[in-house]
């Protein structure tokens, strides 16, 4: 055997062993999740499938967030922001957000998640795909979905209906990176 084919196949088996690379999780996002115009669907199965990063729990009553809200994103984020410190393009964040359970357990007063209420999600683009739709603009794809019909966005609009609130976030992407122990702490 020369030494050309035995270097393509090593090279083969180390794809064969490695087939997650960036651009590989940028294809499968923009394929499976998002249509030909910058539709964003609601990823199935993530909670089975994906990374938590981790939870907050607005316990306010009167909050539009009160609730559980559980944050996951796909392994090959994960890997990619330990790497760079960066989300890579393709990368989706989904935040569940659920109705709370409470009351005094053996443990203390304790929080739970019971019911699906809202599911917010953002899409990382790197390419600027969707220039003039309302939902893709900062970087990212926005999107709001609900239990009532999870196949719907009702989101009015990144600008009107998200990014006031993830102002705070600017500085890391519009991402509340603190709350993600899974991403920041290896
Ligand atoms: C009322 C303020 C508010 C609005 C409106 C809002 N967000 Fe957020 N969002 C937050 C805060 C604060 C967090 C993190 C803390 C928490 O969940 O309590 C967050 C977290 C998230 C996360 C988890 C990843 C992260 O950024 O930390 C996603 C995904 C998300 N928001 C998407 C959206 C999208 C998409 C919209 C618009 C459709 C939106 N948000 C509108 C305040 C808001």
């Amino acid at each position: 055997m020369n030494k050309l084919i035995l270097t393509n196949i090593t090279l083969a088996c180390f794809l064969a062993v490695n087939p997650a690379s960036a651009s590989d999780l940028a294809s499968a996002t923009y394929s499976n999740l998002v249509g030909k115009s910058g539709e964003i669907q609601l990823p199935a199965d993530f909670r089975q499938h994906w990374v938590h990063l981790g939870s907050w729990v607005v316990t306010d009553a009167k909050a539009p967030g009160h609730g559980f809200h559980d944050v996951y994103t796909q392994s090959e984020t994960v890997k990619a922001f330990h790497d760079t410190g960066k989300f890579p393009d393709g990368a989706v964040l989904v935040k569940e957000i659920r109705k709370l359970g409470s009351g005094k357990l053996t443990t203390g007063e304790a929080h739970w998640a019971t019911d699906n209420a809202v599911w917010f999600v953002m899409v990382k683009d790197n390419l600027g795909r969707f220039k003039g739709n309302p939902n893709w603009g900062e970087g990212w794809g926005w999107a709001l979905f609900e239990a009532k019909n999870p196949k719907v966005n009702v989101s009015k609009g990144f600008t009107e209906s998200c990014l006031g609130c993830h102002t705070p976030a600017q500085k890391t992407d519009w991402v509340f990176v603190e709350g993600y122990p899974t991403l920041i702490s290896k």
